[in-house]
């Protein structure tokens, strides 16, 4: 059966127009349906098959959209927040949510998207989407520690962590892969080995990459390949 949609839906879930803005311009005859004016927004459309113009310009028809931002200090990962500035108050869309949550104080790779399934296949720990964190702690790292992570912490309310990947970068420094995303997971790892982490920064879900040239606060869009990458989850 096909999916039909209303035509004032797809325009506003895939333009920065309002449904008000999108009313104003049917009425002035700026969208056009497969070539014809249109001034109904409640028909129903194909979004695969039928082309919609807008202003003059095409509707490139998406069904989801990702965002890769790389997450600043001081930002909440939530849609929205009374107080608080959230991670979609700085997206240039709007609509999406963050897929899975990083603290307000942690910075990094953060996926924005309207997929719902895609955000609980990367957050599920049974499909084993490593998330990887680079953490500066307080104090020296010891091997000890490593062997902790790799056999699976204990949390301090007993939790049993699933086993970790610890790659230690320099003395006070650690890249951690963890495929679980329970609430303030690594610093609570790092807590029950006795030490405090100063600084988080997630690099890579998967085999996605924080793309480097974005500044904190800045985002773009994955390309389709990017999207697969994070589910191809080869771990070294
Ligand atoms: N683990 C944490 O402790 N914080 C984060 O933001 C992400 C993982």
């Amino acid at each position: 059966m096909k999916n039909l949609e209303r035509l004032d839906k797809i325009i506003s879930t895939q333009t920065s127009y309002s449904r008000k803005e999108i009313k104003k311009l049917a009425r002035t005859g700026d969208i056009l349906l497969n070539s014809a004016v249109c001034k109904s927004v409640d028909v129903k459309i194909d979004p695969e098959k039928d082309i919609v113009t807008v202003c003059g310009e095409v509707l490139q028809y998406r069904q989801f959209v990702y965002y890769m931002m790389n997450k600043p200090k001081g930002v909440l990962s939530a849609s929205n927040d009374r107080s608080a500035t959230t991670v979609v108050d700085i997206l240039p869309e709007k609509n999406l949510f963050p897929a899975g949550r990083l603290d307000k104080d942690t910075t990094g790779l953060l996926i924005i998207t309207d997929d719902g399934d895609f955000a609980h296949r990367m957050l599920s720990p049974n499909k084993k989407v490593y998330k990887h964190y680079v953490a500066t702690v307080d104090k020296k790292l010891t091997e000890s520690v490593k062997t902790e992570f790799e056999n699976g912490i204990v949390l301090a309310d007993g939790t049993v962590c699933q086993k970790a990947y610890f790659d230690a970068i320099d003395d006070y420094t650690a890249l951690v892969k963890i495929c679980e995303g329970k609430f303030h997971q690594v610093k609570k790892m790092f807590a029950a080995c006795s030490y405090i982490v100063l600084e988080l920064e997630r690099v890579q879900i998967g085999q996605l990459s924080l793309d480097r040239s974005l500044s904190y606060g800045q985002s773009r869009e994955l390309t389709k390949e990017e999207i697969n990458l994070v589910f191809r989850n080869k771990i070294d």
